[in-house]
C-alpha cells in the first residue's frame, strides 16, 4: 500500500477504508461522454497526530471546480435562507476593527451570501475559482476574484482593500487539499480583531449516522473540532467557538481568530469532550464505521434485488453528489433503480456518474409514480416528506439508508 502523508502535518498514515474506483460526485454526463469518463481510486485515512479524516487520493481541484461547475447556491431556497440568517448574525456581531468593515467570502459561488452584505451597504468581495458561477455573482454586482484562495491572493486582496473584518467560507474548506495555504492566507488577510467563520459537513454526524455518502472527491476532509483546532493552531489561529448545524445532513460552524485574541467559548470545550466520548480523536472508531458501511451496502443491495425480483418500480429521489458514492460503492445501476428524479435543470437528461442511471425531471415522479423511492437527498428529508405526503398516502414507500436501511 502506498505511503500516505497527512495533508496537514505530513505524518504518515494508513488508509482505513477503500471505496474502489469512483467517478466525480458531480460528474453527471451524457451518453457520448461515457468512454472518456474519469475515475480515481477513492480511499480515506485518519492521521493520529492531526486527527484529520481525509481522502488518500483525489482528482486535482481544477478537475472539480471549473467553468461548468453544476452547483449554484441561489438555486436552493433553503440555503438562501440559511445564508441570509447567518449574514444577520454576522452583521449583529461585527468585530471592532480599525478600518471600514470588510467581508470576504472564500468560495463565494454565485454571490448569494455576499448579496446580503452588499444590500446593507457593507464592503465585501468574493473569491471563486469556478468561472460560470463567479460570473453570475459579478453580473449581480458582487465584486469577485475568479481564483483559488491562497497566501498570494490573500496578500493581493489585503493590498488593494485592507484587512478583512470577517472572512467566511461555507462548504469550501473541506474541498481544498492544500488547506495550510488557505489558513496561512486567512491569517494574512484577517484584521487583528477579525473573525473567520467556516462551516462544513461534520465528522461527528457522519460517524453517528454512518452517512458515508459525505465521502466523495470534493470532500477531501471531514472536520472535527479536534482537527480544526490542530490545523488552526499550526497557522497562528485559535478555534474559539463551534455551533452544530442541520445543513448538509449535519454540519459544524467554526469561529476562529488570531491566536490569543479572544477566549474559547464554554460550548467549544463541551463539544471537544463530546468528540472524545465519540472517539473522533482515535483511529479505532473508524474500524466500526467500516463494518457499518459494509452492512449498509449488503442490506441495500439485498433489498433492491428483492424488489426487482418482485417486479416493483424503484426510483431515486434527488441526484445528489453524495449518491455517487452510494451507487458506485454498492454497484447499483439502472437495473436496480430505473431513474432518479431531480429538480435541477442542468442534471436532467444526463446520467449519474459511473452508474449511468438516467436523471429525469421531477414531473416523471408525479406521472410515473414508483412503488419505492430511494431518498438520496436525505439531507432535505423534512422538506421532501412534507411535499410528498400524497406519495405515501397512495401507498408509495420511501427507502432510507442511514443510520440503517429503512422502508417507510
Ligand atoms: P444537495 O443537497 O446539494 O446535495 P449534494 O451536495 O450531495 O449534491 O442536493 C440535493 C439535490 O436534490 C439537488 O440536485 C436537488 C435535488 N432535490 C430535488 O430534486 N427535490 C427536492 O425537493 C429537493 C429538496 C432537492
Amino acid at each position: 500500500m502506498p505511503l500516505n502523508r497527512c495533508k496537514i502535518c505530513q505524518d504518515p498514515y494508513e488508509e482505513i477504508l477503500s471505496f474502489g474506483k469512483m467517478p466525480l460526485g458531480n460528474g453527471f454526463l451524457n451518453e457520448n461522454q461515457i468512454p472518456n469518463e474519469y475515475f480515481f481510486e477513492m480511499g480515506v485515512g485518519f492521521c493520529e497526530r492531526s486527527m484529520m479524516f481525509q481522502l488518500t487520493n483525489q482528482p486535482s481541484p481544477e478537475q472539480m471546480f471549473h467553468g461548468e461547475y453544476a452547483f449554484f447556491t441561489g438555486s436552493s431556497e433553503g440555503m438562501k435562507n440559511h445564508f441570509h440568517q447567518f449574514s444577520e448574525k454576522i452583521i449583529n456581531n461585527l468585530p471592532a476593527t480599525d478600518q471600514e468593515t470588510f467581508v470576504v467570502e472564500i468560495g463565494s459561488n454565485d454571490g448569494t451570501m455576499l448579496q446580503n452584505f452588499s444590500n446593507r451597504g457593507i464592503k465585501c468581495m468574493g473569491v471563486e475559482p469556478s468561472e460560470n458561477v463567479a460570473k453570475e455573482a459579478i453580473n449581480n454586482g458582487i465584486k469577485t476574484k475568479i481564483s483559488f484562495f491562497n497566501e498570494k491572493v490573500a496578500e493581493e486582496i489585503q493590498d488593494e482593500n485592507g484587512f478583512a473584518s470577517v472572512i467566511y467560507a461555507a462548504n469550501v474548506m473541506c474541498h481544498i487539499p492544500n488547506i495550510n495555504s488557505i489558513f496561512k492566507g486567512i491569517s494574512i488577510l484577517l484584521d487583528k480583531n477579525g473573525v473567520f467563520y467556516f462551516e462544513d459537513p461534520y465528522l461527528g454526524d457522519v460517524i453517528n449516522k454512518n452517512s458515508f455518502d459525505q465521502i466523495y472527491d470534493e470532500h477531501v476532509f471531514l472536520f472535527s473540532l479536534h482537527s480544526v483546532q490542530f490545523v488552526a493552531s499550526m497557522n497562528g489561529l485559535d478555534l474559539i467557538n463551534a455551533e452544530p448545524l442541520t445543513t448538509h445532513g449535519g454540519s459544524m460552524r467554526y469561529t476562529l481568530c488570531h491566536k490569543g485574541r479572544f477566549s474559547v467559548s464554554e460550548n467549544t470545550n463541551k463539544l471537544i469532550q463530546k468528540e472524545k466520548r465519540l472517539g473522533l480523536n482515535r483511529l479505532n472508531t473508524f474500524k466500526s464505521f467500516e463494518r457499518n458501511i459494509k452492512r449498509i451496502k449488503e442490506q441495500l443491495l439485498d433489498l433492491l434485488l428483492d424488489l426487482k425480483n418482485k417486479g416493483k418500480l424503484v426510483s431515486g429521489y434527488g441526484a445528489t453528489s453524495k449518491s455517487t458514492t452510494i451507487l458506485n460503492y454498492c454497484g447499483i445501476d439502472h437495473s436496480l433503480i430505473s431513474w432518479i428524479s431531480d429538480t435541477t435543470p442542468t442534471k436532467q437528461g444526463k446520467l449519474t456518474p459511473g452508474t449511468h442511471i438516467p436523471v429525469v425531471p421531477y414531473s416523471k415522479f408525479k406521472e410515473d409514480t414508483p412503488n419505492y423511492a430511494v431518498l438520496f437527498a436525505w439531507n432535505h428529508a423534512d422538506e421532501i416528506m412534507q411535499k410528498e405526503k400524497e406519495f405515501s398516502r397512495n401507498g408509495g414507500r420511501w427507502i432510507t439508508f442511514f443510520p440503517e436501511i429503512k422502508v417507510i
